[in-house]
């Protein structure tokens, strides 16, 4: 059946990697969607909309080239703007913007600050402490005990976390976050699988998205250095049931209801990540925006148009918005990072073989850090270079075939993760039986 279009709306995107080139693509099937301009953009985005070389953190900026456009809709994509204060920009220009305020941004960018506003609306997580001097972190490490988890409290692009047994490391971490002027806080260790829920907030409503899993280390099996996600699937077929109903009763709504209560309405992505502990499901951290790569999986199953989706959610109308609807197949983002990566990455470097994929049947590239040479060639540009994400009847179909199109990206030096899925697609995540049914214990005060 054609659909008339109920809207004609022109999107403004912010936003440099493999996220924002997700939510581009995503756009653009949305019929309701008149035109799509990106900014700054990277090659892959730029292949498919113009793209503006303007500097995405500076909220001045952002509002004028949205102005000039005559865009119906800013769609946010990272985190800086939205802590730079960007969405306030936008908004006070008058144009409705996806993507939360410079308030709202503090549930990600001070990690104080979101603990703050989970013990005020009963939402669970781990018990945390905050230190400012090596004196603090080291009393804190010694009530919480090994595993250690310290966290710099402000943004770190996902590698401001250090998990370890190591009292030493835990110390010299803290440490680095005193000496750049910071402070930290300190948790207890969180056992369990991790699921990445995305909750579309509109400042008072909460619409779910599908559940998917992120990789956080650089390497196989867990292992090496945090980054900010090698890989990530959905939807996640051992997620007890009820799950999430139950994030949205006892942890999104709340939240939007507690910052609304403060007068600073949430209005963009809740990014909930979750341990599923032994003793219960926890929040281990927010996030104000979408994830990456989660988001390359997940809207790849998404079959409603996005656009009007974000725009319900921008103008405070989710309860209108149609309800989602999604693809049976299943989706399977590989991320392949640069030499290097997470330290400083090897760039510049031809990027072949990207054609090839796209015409493996059910597979996409997805850009991250890629630019193109003086040739117009694709080049490496960033420590995430690109994502080969697959659909296919089942986690292990979905796995091969990301695998068949990661196989055939030739850029010298580059990495990526052999077991994105593997685990679940074995059968072999485990969840205890604490984690299921109800969250049992609310937030423990230390
Ligand atoms: P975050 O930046 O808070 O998401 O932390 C990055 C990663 O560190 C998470 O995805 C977890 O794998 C790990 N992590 C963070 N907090 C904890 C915790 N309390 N217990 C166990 N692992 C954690
Ligand atoms: N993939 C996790 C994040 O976007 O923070």
């Amino acid at each position: 059946m054609h659909k008339v279009p109920l809207e004609t709306v022109k999107v403004l995107v912010i936003g440099p990697g493999g996220r924002e080139h997700a939510i581009v693509r995503s756009l653009l099937a949305d019929p309701n969607v008149s035109e799509v301009h990106a900014a700054p953009g990277n090659a892959g985005i730029s292949k498919l909309v113009p793209t503006y070389g303007i500097n995405g953190n500076d909220p001045d900026a952002v509002a004028a080239l949205a102005t000039r456009l005559a865009v119906d809709l800013v769609v946010v994509g990272p985190e800086a703007p939205l802590a730079a204060g960007v969405s306030d920009a936008v908004r006070n220009a008058g144009i409705p913007v996806f993507g939360p305020s410079k308030a709202g941004a503090q549930l990600e960018a001070s990690k104080a600050f979101a603990k703050e506003i989970m013990a005020e609306a009963g939402v669970p997580t781990a018990m945390a402490m905050v230190a400012a001097n090596a004196e603090e972190a080291a009393s804190a490490l010694d009530t919480f005990g090994a595993p250690y988890v310290v966290k710099d409290d402000g943004l770190a692009a996902g590698k401001g976390v250090v998990v370890t047994r190591n009292r030493d490391e835990a110390l010299a971490h803290a440490q680095s976050c005193f000496d750049a002027g910071g402070s930290v806080v300190i948790e207890e260790f969180l056992d369990g699988p991790e699921v990445s829920l995305f909750v579309l907030c509109d400042g008072q409503n909460t619409v779910p998205l599908s559940p998917a899993q992120d990789f956080k280390r650089i390497f196989d099996n867990d292992e090496g250095p945090n980054t900010g996600g090698m890989g990530a699937y959905t939807p996640l077929e051992w997620a007890p049931e009820g799950l999430v109903q139950e994030v949205i009763e006892r942890v999104a709504q709340p939240t939007v209801n507690e910052m609304a209560r403060r007068g600073t309405p949430f209005v963009g992505v809740l990014f909930v990540g979750l341990a599923l502990t032994s003793r219960g499901t926890r929040v281990i951290e927010f996030n104000v925006r979408f994830g990456d790569p989660e988001t390359q999986a997940v809207l790849a199953r998404l079959k409603t148009p996005l656009g009007a989706l974000l725009l319900a959610a921008a103008k405070g109308e989710l309860d209108k918005a149609e309800e989602l609807r999604w693809s049976k197949e299943t989706a399977v983002a590989v991320v392949v990072a640069s030499e290097n990566y997470p330290g400083t990455p090897r760039t510049g470097d031809r990027i072949r073989g990207l054609k090839k994929v796209e015409e493996l049947e059910g597979v996409h590239v997805i850009h991250a850090g890629t630019s193109f040479d003086e040739e117009g060639k694709v080049i490496s540009a960033g420590g995430r270079v690109l994502a080969v994400v697959a659909l296919g009847s089942d986690l292990v179909e979905a796995r091969e075939k990301a695998y068949d199109g990661v196989e055939l990206v030739q850029l010298e030096g580059s990495q990526f993760r052999t077991d994105i899925g593997r685990k679940a697609a074995r059968g072999e995540i485990r969840v205890s039986a604490g984690a299921t049914g109800s969250l049992p214990i609310t937030n423990a005060k230390a």
